[in-house]
């Protein structure tokens, strides 16, 4: 089995409704193959975790990598596991509204035993998106 941490800049017509519909088919066919994780949607920024067998996560990512709902797919991490964490999540979704509840539903999900690499790279992804906030909060001001 294989786990696939990446980051993208999603496309800027990616909006709730289109969110929606991608996780809606994204989890029927994870589904099918097995696959499992979660996806982060902020700042039109998305960080994927998804696992499961390599041949069919391989297969699946191949399609990710070319879908124009995004660009500049950027791997963060990837490795050998020897079982899923998120297999109860074909792709749980959080966007910018349950941002905040992200990291305890994960943390929740992998019975506190959250990977430092998965943690890290959730925390970068709102750390900055935080930072972003206090900036635009800074010029309205
Ligand atoms: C950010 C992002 C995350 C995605 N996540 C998944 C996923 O977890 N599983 C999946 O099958 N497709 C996912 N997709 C969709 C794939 O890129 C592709 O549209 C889909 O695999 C096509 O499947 P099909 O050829 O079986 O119809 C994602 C797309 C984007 C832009």
């Amino acid at each position: 089995m294989r786990r696939i941490i990446y980051q993208s800049l999603a496309s800027p017509d990616m909006d709730r409704a289109e969110l929606f519909r991608l996780v809606y088919h994204a989890r029927v066919a994870n589904e099918e193959r097995g696959l499992s994780g979660f996806l982060l949607f902020a700042d039109q920024r998305f960080l994927q975790v998804i696992e499961g067998e390599t041949w069919k996560l391989m297969a699946t990512f191949a399609k990710i990598r070319r879908d124009v709902r995004h660009r500049a797919v950027t791997v963060i991490d990837e490795r050998s596991i020897t079982a899923p964490i998120f297999g109860k999540w074909r792709m749980r979704c959080f966007d910018e509204g349950g941002a905040g509840m992200a990291l305890d539903a994960i943390a929740a999900e992998a019975s506190g035993h959250v990977p430092r690499v998965v943690e890290d790279a959730v925390a970068a992804f709102f750390g900055c998106e935080r930072a972003q906030a206090n900036l635009q909060r800074l010029h309205l001001v």
